[in-house]
């Protein structure tokens, strides 16, 4: 495919970065008519910065701890978005709420990682070890990995992938999260895939395949 029909993508991240990393081989290989073109963090020195700069992909720094409030930070993540003219936006492991005016500048075309069943277990508070820590307590015999459309809602939006993992008697959190992971470095991927050819159609909190992109 030609570079220029390639949709660009950036991705948001917080931290080690193996969604991102899942993200960059994904596209790399050419299954997915995509390039990653801009990588921004909140927190500097975490490893997925490393990551996007072993690939050659510009990484920024923009720290949400420099701005008054959530939503000056938003506003510079979307000032960034748009001078770089990204199509879609994926946040891998990425720690903070974005305003609103976020995903009313981009709909329908940023995707999230959540590492659970969605809305089982999502929503505030619940991110990282914490989410596997509350469906241990739960007792829940099924766990699993959701990528779903970002609205001004936190997890909440259309759901696109999901997938189901199951919940061993002698899981740890950290065992159950390493599970799930795996999991997740599948899913994003085909989700992103499935975005960028325009295949998915929402209607409300559904989506659903197109047989053929518009
Ligand atoms: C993963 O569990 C992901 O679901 C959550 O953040 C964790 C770390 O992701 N959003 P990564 O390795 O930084 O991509």
């Amino acid at each position: 495919m030609k570079k220029k029909d390639l949709k660009k993508v950036a991705v948001l991240v917080s931290g080690g970065g193996s969604n991102l990393q899942a993200l960059l081989d994904a596209t790399r290989s050419g299954e997915i008519p995509a390039e990653i073109t801009l990588v921004i963090s909140n927190k500097p020195e975490v490893y997925a910065i490393k990551r996007a700069e072993d690939s050659g992909i510009p990484a920024i720094v923009l720290d949400h701890r420099d701005f008054a409030s959530a939503e000056e930070f938003s506003r510079a993540i979307l000032k960034r978005l748009q001078e770089t003219e990204v199509d879609l936006v994926c946040l891998a492991g990425f720690l903070r709420i974005l305003a609103p005016c976020v995903p009313e500048a981009y709909p329908n075309r940023i995707l999230n990682i959540h590492p659970a069943l969605l809305p089982a277990f999502g929503g505030k508070g619940l991110y990282g070890m914490r989410v596997h820590q509350a469906v241990l307590a739960s007792g829940v015999k099924y766990s699993g990995a959701t990528v779903h459309i970002v609205t001004a809602e936190p997890d909440q939006g259309p759901i696109v992938c999901q997938e189901v993992v199951p919940v061993k008697d002698d899981d740890t959190p950290q065992s159950l999260a390493d599970r799930v992971l795996q999991v997740e470095h599948r899913i994003y991927p085909e989700a992103l895939r499935l975005l960028a050819e325009e295949l998915i159609e929402v209607d409300g909190l559904r989506t659903r395949l197109k047989t053929k992109p518009n």
